[in-house]
């Protein structure tokens, strides 16, 4: 998979006006989705054989589109609760699914693995998905997470990790709300601000915010093994952890 502007055309190309905004507005999350995409690919090169990947809360489909680019043999099966959404990815990803690739699943994220057998997937990748969720449903997604991967299988997750520092957390969201002020006044887009905001009061409030050190700690707990967050850039950050063998 490569990096840089080209790889910027081929989102911009497929997921077209969605992921142009992202850009604009958060351009970490943008990234987040292309790192999600490079440490899926790091797992399919060093098993070296074709994988069943599960994504939670695809979206549009920037995501999945980075899984899908990382590697050409996966099988894709992506899961959003959202159909205007989903049709979304449906309509961007057509080439994938006429391929046999890629899957959707209109189902939350907690029943929809409920369905799914004990060790069928190599890998659970999501990104800007489990952070939404409440802290109880959280865990209970966690525990089915763990029951479906395989033994040795990776759960990856790019996602909004609050610092612990909450002081510095404050600091840095303050930040992020000061860019969404100067890119969304700049457009004229005052809905999309008010969305934006709302939104982040949900991501922050007590009853959902995804701490660091609790969020390593609840993976732990649940039976996880070489459990590390890398790549933080401000509230963003990679978390991988493994079923153990
Ligand atoms: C912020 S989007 C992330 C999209 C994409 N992964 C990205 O990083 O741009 C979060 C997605 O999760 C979906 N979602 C939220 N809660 C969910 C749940 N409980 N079950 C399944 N999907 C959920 C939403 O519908 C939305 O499409």
């Amino acid at each position: 998979m490569s990096n840089g502007s080209s790889y910027d055309a081929m989102f911009s190309g497929i997921i077209g006006r969605d992921y142009d905004m992202l850009q604009r507005m958060s351009p970490l999350s943008a990234e987040m989705s292309k790192i999600v995409g490079r440490a899926v690919k790091h797992y399919a090169d060093k098993a070296g054989r074709p994988l069943n990947v599960v994504e939670l809360g695809g979206g549009t489909g920037i995501t999945t589109l980075a899984i899908l680019s990382s590697n050409d043999d996966m099988i894709v099966t992506s899961i959003d609760s959202e159909p205007t959404m989903q049709n979304q990815a449906k309509e961007n990803l057509k080439q994938w699914v006429d391929n046999g690739r890629l899957f959707f699943k209109l189902d939350d994220a907690y029943s929809a693995l409920t369905k799914m057998a004990d060790n069928s997937a190599d890998v659970l990748a999501t990104a800007y998905t489990v952070h939404n969720f409440e802290h109880s449903y959280r865990e209970r997604v966690i525990e089915q997470i763990f029951r479906v991967l395989k033994p040795g299988g990776q759960f990856i997750n790019g996602d909004r990790y609050a610092l612990d520092d909450i002081f510095e957390n404050t600091r840095t969201v303050q930040e992020e709300i000061s860019g969404f002020f100067e890119v969304l006044i700049g457009e004229n887009k005052p809905d999309l601000l008010e969305q934006w905001i709302i939104h982040l009061f949900n991501d922050e409030s007590e009853n959902h915010v995804m701490r660091e050190g609790i969020s390593l700690k609840q993976l732990e707990e649940a039976g996880f093994v070489d459990i590390a967050l890398n790549q933080r850039m401000k509230v963003n950050a990679l978390v991988t952890a493994v079923k153990p063998i």
